[in-house]
């Protein structure tokens, strides 16, 4: 067999079987094929799709294409969540602390941002020494002995997905279903969570446009889930305007600090969800019952305690969880306000390019960001405004003025507009 063999079959639509996919994917991850040859099978991938069962194996063999992480000796559930991405999505820094002070072990490994949307590594940075890099031994120790751990994967796992991702990323390969379920599943897979649950976003500020896109996504990641023996979930939500009321790294940190102290907005929300979704399926409990019990946790402060732990074992300051004063927002505060009266309509990519442009996010892997810098909405999408009033706040350096632009283009003023809800569908899968 050779690599271009397996590329010829899948341009000439044939469904290709694991001995095929394994071949080429070993050949990926050994160097053996060329990017020339990754791209050619990248591209018949999108132009000529995968069955399930494809997606399936093709997600199989990169997530054996490297080291594994080791699962610690715990007893009970190991629980994972993902988002596809988006602005102002800070419900990891939210969802882990609940469901670890529920007794909930979480294993998450999560990104960095780039381009319009935020990384979480990036945020838990925002903490003066947070370590972001763990070894497979320290992540397994942490959440025996904390709880949870959030770290970036190595550069040994998944290598498959590194390189294609790499490749995807500079020949328009990006967009394709099964190559970014595999991508995405491959990660999770690679780790050893047991309950997995997805938030494929769609909407201005997301990767996948259209609900149904996201849904088609969410299903076979659900279904590639299911065939791997593990419990995966996915929620379909939306991304047309931010999730919170904040974005940039040190914003959000304090807002997500904000709602583990009780405070409530679409970010909030969307967090308890799934908090209530992962813990009912960890303990096999009813939602209602899983509901009460997060907002207990959070109620009691148990959850803001945990966050605090979790911070402190990975080396960051952990006063900033009780200090906001510790995750400073820059000097100059920039008001806007209304241009005209009506309903406020925020379009997330925007905002988050505007964060962008103040240099709060990144263009390229390799750049640094400022963690200072970013923009906290006072009034939401979907509010009545008035001309002239506040609706935000933007914190900057210097004149920031193509940043300024850009955060006011964000803005509409709408007759009528009622924004679309925030979860479109919930999926399980298939007992
Ligand atoms: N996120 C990933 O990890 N992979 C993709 O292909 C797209 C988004």
């Amino acid at each position: 067999m050779t690599v271009y063999e397996v590329i010829d079959a899948k341009k000439q639509k044939r469904e290709l079987d694991q001995e095929q996919i394994r071949f080429f994917v070993r050949a990926v991850a050994d160097g053996s094929a060329s990017d020339a040859q990754i791209a050619a099978f990248c591209m018949a991938v999108l132009l000529n799709g995968m069955t399930d069962e494809e997606s399936y194996l093709l997600t199989d063999a990169m997530a054996a294409s490297g080291e594994r992480p080791i699962r610690p000796p715990v007893s009970g559930v190991i629980a994972d969540k993902h988002s596809t991405g988006g602005v102002s999505d800070s419900t990891t820094l939210i969802l882990v602390p609940v469901l670890c002070s529920l007794g909930v072990r979480c294993a998450k490994y999560s990104g960095r941002g780039l381009g319009h949307t935020g990384g979480t590594l990036d945020k838990l940075e925002s903490f003066a020494g947070f370590r972001t890099a763990l070894t497979a031994e320290e992540f397994a120790a942490q959440i025996g002995r904390v709880g949870g751990a959030v770290a970036g994967q190595t550069e040994h796992t998944v290598p498959a997905d590194k390189r294609m991702y790499a490749v995807r990323d500079v020949t328009a390969t990006i967009d394709s279903i099964p190559l970014i379920a595999s991508s995405v599943m491959s990660k999770k897979l690679a780790s050893f969570a047991d309950v997995i649950l997805l938030d494929v976003k769609y909407g201005d500020g997301a990767f996948m446009r259209t609900a149904k896109e996201a849904e088609r996504l969410a299903r076979l990641m659900v279904k590639i889930g299911a065939r791997a023996g593990r419990k995966v979930s996915a929620a379909v939500t939306n991304m047309d305007a931010p999730l919170g009321d904040a974005i940039g790294c040190n914003a959000e940190v304090r807002e997500a600090v904000a709602i583990l102290g009780g405070k409530r907005n679409a970010l909030a929300e969307l967090s308890l969800f799934l908090a209530e979704k992962l813990l009912a399926q960890a303990f096999s409990l009813p939602d209602k019952e899983a509901r009460a019990r997060v907002e207990e946790t959070i109620a009691s402060g148990a959850a803001l305690k945990k966050l605090a732990e979790i911070v402190a074992a990975q080396g960051g300051d952990a006063h900033a969880v009780y200090d906001a004063s510790l995750l400073p927002l820059a000097p100059r505060e920039a008001v806007l306000c209304a241009e005209e009266g009506g309903v406020l309509r925020v379009a997330a990519r925007k905002l988050g390019e505007a964060c962008l442009l103040l240099g709060g996010g990144r263009q390229h892997a390799e750049d640094a960001i400022d963690h200072t810098v970013g923009i906290v909405l006072t009034r939401r999408d979907g509010d009545p405004v008035r001309a002239g009033e506040e609706i935000a706040r933007v914190y900057c350096r210097g004149e920031a003025a193509e940043a300024l632009g850009r955060a006011r283009s964000a803005f509409s003023y709408l007759r009528e507009y009622r924004p679309e809800k925030l979860v479109y569908d919930y999926i399980e899968a298939e007992e």
